[in-house]
Formats: C-alpha cells, sequence, structure tokens
C-alpha cells in the first residue's frame, strides 16, 4: 500500500510561516501514530506568478488532480495588486476551485473556550459557538456568464451574472443534509428569494431534497441579509447554514469574526468522490495572507493546523487523529500560549508562529 499523498501549496505572505508548522504535524503523525504521508510542494498565487508568470502552473493544476489532499496556505499581496485581472493570486486559487469542482465549502465558526472574551460580542453570545456553514464554491455570480466590463453608449457598463443550475444547487443541499445529520441534525438555508430568481429556485431545491431525501433533518430557509443579523443577534440558534458562493464568502467572514480571532478557523472544500473513494479535496486556513505581518513570527499557525485536522478527518477517516489534534490545540490555548492576533496590549510576550507550532507538538506528545 502507498501512503497517502499530500500536496502543499504553501502560497503567499505567511502562508509558507504557518505551513512549516502543519510539516511538523503532518511528520509528527507520521512517526507517533504510524500515519505516513507523501507530501510534495510546489508554488501558487504571486509565488508561483514569480516564478512562472501566472498564479498557477497547469503542472501544478494536474498533480493537484491527483494527490489525495491539497493543503494551501494563503495567496496574494500588496505586492500583486496592479496585476492585470486573470493572474491575479486569487485567480490560481479559483482555477484550483473550479477544476477540482470543489462545490462544498465547509467553514466551521467554533468559539474556543479560552477566546470568549476575544469577541467583540458578549461572552454568553458566543462561548460555546459551534457552527457549520457550507458554502456552494463553484458556481453563482463568481463563474457566471456572461461577466466582463463592456462598451455601452458612451460609458462602460461592469456584468456579472448570478446562475445556478439545479443539480448544482441539489449537491450542495445534500452535503450539508450530510453533515447536519452527523452535527446537531439543523440546516438553514440563505438566498434572496425575495429578489433573485436564482434565489427562488434555489429555495424550491433545497426544500425538495429535503422533502425527499432527508425529511429527518430540521430545515429553515433565510433571506441571506435576514441570516446576518441573526448572525451577530443569537448565533446559538444555527447548526448548519448552506448558502451560495457570494453570500457564503460574506457570511462566513462574520461568521469568523464571532469567534474572535479568524487566526484559528480552518476551511475543508469538498468535490466528487475520486476511484479511491476519497473526495476530492484541498484544505485552506479561512485567513487571507496578512502581509503586513509577514516574515515577522507573528502569525498564527493554529487555523492551518486545524485544516490538516480537517483533511485528517473528512480525506483520511481519522476522525479520532483528527479530534486528537483539535485538543491538542485546544490545551495549548487553555494553557495560555498565545499570538500576538490572541492578545490584547499589555498582556505580556506573544508567542511566536514557531512555539505555538511546537507547543501544539508538545500537547500532542503529551497526548499519547
Ligand atoms: C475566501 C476568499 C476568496 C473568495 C478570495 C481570496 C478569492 O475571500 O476564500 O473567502 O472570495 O472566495
Ligand atoms: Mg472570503
Amino acid at each position: 500500500m502507498t501512503n497517502p499523498s499530500l500536496l502543499i501549496l504553501a502560497g503567499d505572505g505567511i502562508g509558507p510561516e504557518v505551513m512549516a508548522e502543519v510539516t511538523k504535524i503532518i511528520k509528527w503523525f507520521g512517526d507517533k501514530r504510524d500515519l505516513p504521508f507523501d507530501v510534495s510542494e510546489d508554488l501558487v498565487g504571486g509565488a508561483a506568478y514569480d516564478v512562472h508568470g501566472v498564479p498557477l502552473s497547469d503542472d501544478t493544476m494536474a498533480h493537484a488532480q491527483e494527490v489525495d489532499a491539497v493543503l494551501l496556505g494563503a495567496v496574494g499581496g500588496p505586492k500583486y495588486d496592479d496585476l492585470d485581472f486573470s493572474v491575479k493570486p486569487e485567480r490560481g486559487l479559483l482555477r484550483l476551485r473550479k477544476e477540482m469542482d470543489l462545490y462544498s465549502n465547509l467553514r466551521p465558526a467554533q468559539c474556543f473556550d479560552a477566546l470568549a472574551d476575544f469577541s467583540s460580542l458578549k461572552k454568553d453570545i458566543v462561548a460555546g459557538l459551534d457552527i457549520m456553514i457550507v458554502r456552494e464554491l463553484t458556481s453563482g455570480v463568481y463563474f457566471g456568464e456572461p461577466r466582463g466590463i463592456f462598451e455601452e453608449g458612451n460609458e462602460r457598463v461592469g456584468i456579472n451574472t448570478q446562475r445556478y443550475t439545479e443539480s448544482e444547487i441539489e449537491r450542495v443541499a445534500r452535503s450539508a443534509f450530510e453533515l447536519a445529520r452527523r452535527r446537531n441534525n439543523k440546516v438553514c438555508s440563505m438566498e434572496k428569494a425575495n429578489v433573485m430568481e436564482s434565489g427562488i429556485l434555489w429555495r424550491e431545491v433545497v426544500q425538495r431534497v429535503h422533502d425527499e431525501e432527508y425529511p429527518d433533518v430540521e430545515l429553515s430557509h433565510m433571506y441571506a441579509d435576514a441570516g446576518a443579523m441573526q448572525l451577530c443577534r443569537w448565533p446559538k440558534q444555527f447548526d448548519v447554514i448552506v448558502t451560495d458562493n457570494l453570500f457564503g464568502d460574506i457570511l462566513s467572514d462574520t461568521a469568523a469574526m464571532l469567534t474572535g480571532s479568524l487566526g484559528m478557523l480552518p476551511s475543508a472544500s469538498l468535490g466528487a468522490p475520486m476511484a479511491n473513494g476519497r473526495p476530492k479535496a484541498l484544505y485552506e486556513p479561512v485567513h487571507g495572507s496578512a502581509p503586513d505581518i509577514a516574515g515577522t513570527g507573528k502569525a498564527n499557525p493554529c487555523a492551518c493546523i486545524l485544516s490538516f485536522a480537517m483533511a485528517l478527518r473528512y480525506s483520511f477517516d481519522q476522525g479520532e487523529e483528527a479530534t486528537r489534534l483539535e485538543q491538542a490545540v485546544e490545551k495549548v490555548l487553555a494553557d495560555g500560549v498565545r499570538t500576538a492576533d490572541l492578545m490584547q496590549s499589555g498582556d505580556g510576550t506573544p508567542a511566536t508562529t514557531t512555539e505555538m507550532g511546537d507547543a501544539v507538538i508538545a500537547a500532542l506528545d503529551a497526548s499519547l
């Protein structure tokens, strides 16, 4: 049997620094838990542009299609702001999502007890929060045609198209209902059926998939704007939220902020099963490339580490080992280890990226 394969695309900004900590943890699982991975590394985003003139080379794309899972750090930075739209770092990430057909993007928003004070909301509103946003990732206004900037009379017009087929809605709805069954059995679907035809279809299809295949799951519908409001008012009313690509982008940032730190949140982007039964998959932290702190040792590696935990759970069927890693992170936080993003001024000296990674490894050792 060959080892499962991982492709690491560390990318730009703090991506390589946080990924260096994940690499240590991958090695730990090989050494201490007899879970060896074949790891390869390649470029994405601005780092790929610098070498190849494109944010994702065809070779890297082909390799991503073959591996069991891709781990991505972050893409983008001010250095690339003036590049043509077609070669901006973000296009590399969007190409991976589209060509791997990663339609189901899982974004957990979980409030760690030790960090409840960091939320901008009152502690009792966020303590114990554990919700999962399922964002459709390969369609909608991100990819719909026609799109572009066109001449119209004596001015220009910018056009993007919101477009969803029934099958695109069905598959992401199924993925949300399946997840809900393994959680608290509740799904809230969000769209704007009051103003958008694509929203009317979205609501109808989610309801039909529910009635025909998942009648045991509790389903509700909300307009996305009201959903944003409810997320800030009383987020614990939600279990799984399923929504489209653009609303999911916005709502997941809102949900992330409730938890107090963007530096803690992982994500998984999953597609259809491959021949070996594993889903096509890419794992990445929710935070971006944070160019302002890149190279300073301030980055929090936890979101990237927890993204690897999601890989253990969703790609490699290692739920117990995923929990072990998540608990190690929780223990480190409970012990008071804090990177700069998890501190207020006057709180003392923060742990560096490397120290945080080492503390997680020590907690993993202690778990044996
Ligand atoms: C995200 C990001 C991306 C998106 C960008 C970097 C293209 O905001 O993953 O949420 O808009 O999807
Ligand atoms: Mg976003």
